[in-house]
């Protein structure tokens, strides 16, 4: 099986580092410290209230960290604008809600409708892949399609949350979710809420390509130290492919 990357939200170090308003601790040494671990990318959310990462930590991180970085992003024209100056090697783009504690659900690709795929050809069109994070349906993923996406990251969210013996049928919605991207020809990632215990069972779908992995992996580093947690979560990710 091809191996699949690994990459690190370090949005987290931001919200440590706002809790006391200075400089510490700095995202963008967390995003160096994950790649001189290992992982395979760095991604990051400049959310519209900028309430974790701000745009000077998404600029130095661009700039400085030698990673492939995925900027997660709502379709509006700020973060368009941005995208379209920075052009990082990949986006992701997710519906974002201001009083939400996180991304709640995949973006309705159907409801969206044209705006939405004008911000995916503009972005395209500068060499950025897009994916769009959906849920595991049919029909939002053939839309993602539609609208020339590249990718889908697949939410995990509802499968990492649920009940060890309500899991098996999360993880078959998903796979189902990934050989439809697969059928389509487009890439597929994974993530939200994955933790040492939930990874394995979406890295062992072939048709991944990437996971991206925040709030455990950090809130983990706080006992283990950031580069023992990369290393584990690529080894995890490595025994997974192989079976
Ligand atoms: N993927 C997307 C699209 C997300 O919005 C998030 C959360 O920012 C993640 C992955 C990572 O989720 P978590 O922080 O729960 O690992």
């Amino acid at each position: 099986m091809r191996p699949m990357r690994l990459s690190v939200n370090v949005d987290h170090v931001a919200t440590l580092r706002n809790a006391r308003g200075g400089s510490f601790p700095c995202p963008v040494e967390a995003a160096r410290t994950v790649m001189e671990a290992g992982a395979d990318g760095v991604t990051v959310h400049l959310r519209e209230d900028r309430r974790h990462i701000r745009d000077r930590d998404l600029e130095r991180i661009s700039a400085e960290v030698p990673a492939r970085l995925n900027f997660e992003m709502a379709a509006t024209e700020e973060m368009i604008g941005i995208a379209l100056r920075l052009r990082p090697p990949a986006c992701c783009i997710v519906p974002e809600k201001r009083q939400e504690l996180t991304t709640e659900g995949g973006l309705d690709v159907i409801r969206a409708g044209a705006p939405l795929a004008e911000a995916v050809q503009r972005l395209a069109g500068a060499g950025i892949e897009v994916s769009i994070f959906v849920e595991a349906d049919a029909a939002q993923i053939e839309a993602c399609k539609r609208i020339g996406a590249q990718a889908i990251e697949l939410h995990t969210g509802a499968y990492a949350d649920a009940a060890p013996d309500d899991r098996p049928q999360h993880v078959a919605r998903l796979k189902a979710g990934a050989e439809a991207a697969a059928a389509h020809g487009l890439l597929c990632h994974v993530g939200h809420g994955l933790s040492y215990e939930t990874v394995g069972a979406v890295a062992a779908f072939p048709e991944v390509e990437e996971a991206s992995i925040g709030h455990f992996l950090i809130g983990q580093s706080v006992f283990e130290g950031l580069p023992a947690v990369v290393r584990r979560f690529k080894a995890l990710i490595a025994q997974a492919r192989v079976g």
